[in-house]
């Protein structure tokens, strides 16, 4: 299973060509598994909203790799304990390549309280609202419940940081359609292989065109 995942990391972040070829050899949900490992970044978080204003020093720092645009300084996994302190939207189950072996990956999905109250009120994140995933891989028992697959290992997280009116788009090829977008594998939290979000995302989040890109189907409580 872990191999799997990895395999689908290694596909996605070798964006979607290679995404779209595994799924004609019908390994589609190790493919869909990748490519969700995206965290949303945190803009509302102390941390986001002094982004603008971030000394070249911790520019670096949160740019990772000398190649970034400054507009990147935004996007990365966020410091908080975002699994305790933030509102879980969703979870999606991907199932294993045999169904006997139940879930293959856990994706949960997270968002600020405050992100989740004005998506209530006006229908639509506001500008900086973070949305993190974490692609969890499983481990599957037959517990007294009966067959069971929880959350083990984490595979990576997936970031979108919500800007509205694209003043990032340009400055990097990680904003646009109004978000910054990016994955970083495993436990990594600032440095992510993302390199260009029309490769690497646009192609599975079209589909969500209609609710801002994304799969709002899934978290009950934004309904
Ligand atoms: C293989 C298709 C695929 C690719 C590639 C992909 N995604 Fe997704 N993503 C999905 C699907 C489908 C969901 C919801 C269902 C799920 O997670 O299983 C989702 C959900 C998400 C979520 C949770 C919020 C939402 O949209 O519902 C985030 C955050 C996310 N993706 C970020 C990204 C980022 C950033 C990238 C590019 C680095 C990316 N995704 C690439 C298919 C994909």
């Amino acid at each position: 299973m872990n191999r799997d995942f990895v395999a689908g990391a290694v596909i996605a972040a070798a964006g979607l060509v290679g995404l779209l070829a595994l799924a004609s050899m019908g390994g589609s949900d190790m493919a869909v598994t990748a490519a969700e490992d995206a965290m949303m970044a945190d803009s509302m978080s102390p941390d986001t909203m002094s982004g603008d204003t971030m000394s070249p020093d911790v520019m670096a720092q949160h740019s990772g790799s000398g190649d970034q645009a400054e507009g990147d300084a935004r996007l990365y996994v966020p410091s908080v304990n975002y699994r305790r302190d933030w509102v879980q939207l969703g979870t999606f189950s991907l199932q294993a390549d045999d169904p006997e072996d139940g879930a293959g990956e856990f994706h949960v999905v997270y968002a600020e309280r405050a992100a989740v109250e004005a998506y209530l009120k006006d229908g639509i994140f506001p500008d900086g609202a973070t949305l993190v995933k974490d692609v969890f891989a499983t481990k599957t028992e037959d517990l007294t419940t009966g067959r069971a697959s929880y959350a083990d290992k984490l595979a990576g997280r997936f970031v979108m940081v919500k800007d509205g009116d694209n003043s990032e788009a340009g400055s990097s090829p990680l904003w646009g359609d109004g978000w910054g977008w990016a994955f970083y594998e495993g436990e990594e939290m600032q440095k992510t292989v993302t390199t260009n979000y029309v490769n690497d995302c646009m192609g599975c989040h079209q589909p969500a065109a209609d609710t801002d890109f994304l799969y709002v189907q899934g978290y009950p409580i934004l309904k």
